[in-house]
């Protein structure tokens, strides 16, 4: 069966994803919804797909069974709200909102209406982010992970990166995937310290974390808007190292070097492939009738949230 989605917005993600969704041989583009009817015309057309010039209404057209919400952050509570009161399963990009409060308000609307409701963190679709937590245990007792995403954010006062209103800085749009991934291999931490640098409008472009675990091992997050940072992650433990490149998030090479063995090198063609996993994620769920995912997990996304919020404190006291 062909999973029918409703792509909410028309930005940079919205074409990325809805071009992996049109291309995929189980799921279509029924619809795009824009807050200008031509803008979502001109995404729609390329997707094979109608335009609705209000999200809304686009939500409620009975074709769209699954809505993928690609809005700046501060806008996806909203969207997706519209979307599990419809009962329409939702798939909403990171960081599922602006705020812990408001992503725990979102989960408890995907409990009461019993709707589908996943983060899209496409990192953990990854097959060599997956590969890694398979062979995790072959490290030993994992004692750091070390992993950094930054670039210069063109200074566009109306790019969403560096608008207050819209959730911009680094640490939502970026420390999201670093602090994901350090739980995603090392569990809650024990311990958040977070140091950075804000901008007069309050807008943070750099920040270091420091996750202590209970077990010992630390992580060590860097995240920048104003600066190429490598992008990588390293994972140690006491029986050997990872190394996730050459960008951790969307990795196309895993080096493993295990105490004793041969080094590994592990390569993946596409660096998409977390999208259509994730897509995939949707309408395995779907089928299942399951409203949470088991990858991406609602209380995995909270956990993170949770992080964050503690860093954003810190950031701003
Ligand atoms: N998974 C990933 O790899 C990835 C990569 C980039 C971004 N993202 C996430 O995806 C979201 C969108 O990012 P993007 O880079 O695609 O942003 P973008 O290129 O700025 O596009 C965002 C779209 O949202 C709509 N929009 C803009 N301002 C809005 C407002 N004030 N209220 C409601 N809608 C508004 C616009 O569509 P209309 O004008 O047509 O309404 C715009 O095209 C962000 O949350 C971001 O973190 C994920």
């Amino acid at each position: 069966m062909t999973l029918a989605w409703g792509i909410a917005a028309t930005g940079r993600i919205a074409r990325d994803v809805g071009t992996v969704i049109a291309r995929h041989p189980e799921h279509r583009v029924a619809a795009v919804s824009s807050r200008a009817l031509d803008r979502a015309q001109a995404l729609a057309t390329d997707l094979g797909a109608i335009a609705y010039g209000d999200h809304r209404a686009m939500i409620e057209d009975p074709a769209v069974q699954a809505v993928y919400v690609a809005t700046p952050h501060s806008n996806h509570a909203e969207v997706a709200e519209i979307a599990l009161a419809a009962g329409k399963a939702v798939l909403c990009e990171k960081p599922l909102t602006h705020s812990l409060s408001a992503s725990e308000r979102l989960v408890a609307l995907s409990e009461s209406t019993g709707t589908f409701l996943m983060e899209a963190m496409w990192m953990r679709f990854n097959p060599l982010v997956q590969l890694l937590v398979a062979r995790l245990p072959e490290l030993g007792s994992l004692r750091s992970v070390h992993a950094s995403f930054g670039f210069v954010a063109p200074t566009d006062p109306s790019s969403r990166l560096w608008a207050a209103e819209l959730g911009g800085g680094a640490l939502l749009d970026l420390a999201v995937y670093t602090v994901d991934l350090a739980r995603l291999l090392l569990g809650d931490p024990s311990a958040v310290t977070a140091t950075g640098t804000l901008r007069a409008d309050g807008v943070d472009e750099e920040q270091t974390l420091h996750l202590r675990f209970p077990s010992g091992a630390h992580a060590l997050l860097d995240t920048s808007l104003v600066a190429k940072l490598p992008g990588t992650a390293t994972v140690v433990g006491t029986h050997g190292s990872a190394l996730l490149s050459p960008t951790f998030h969307a990795p196309t090479r895993l080096d493993l070097a295990l105490r004793g063995q041969e080094p590994e090198v592990h390569e993946l063609s596409d660096r998409r492939a977390g999208f259509v996993g994730e897509i995939e994620e949707v309408a395995r769920c779907l089928r299942e009738g399951r409203r949470d995912s088991t990858v991406a997990p609602q209380a995995q996304t909270l956990a993170t949230s949770r992080v964050l919020e503690q860093a954003r404190q810190q950031l701003h006291a």
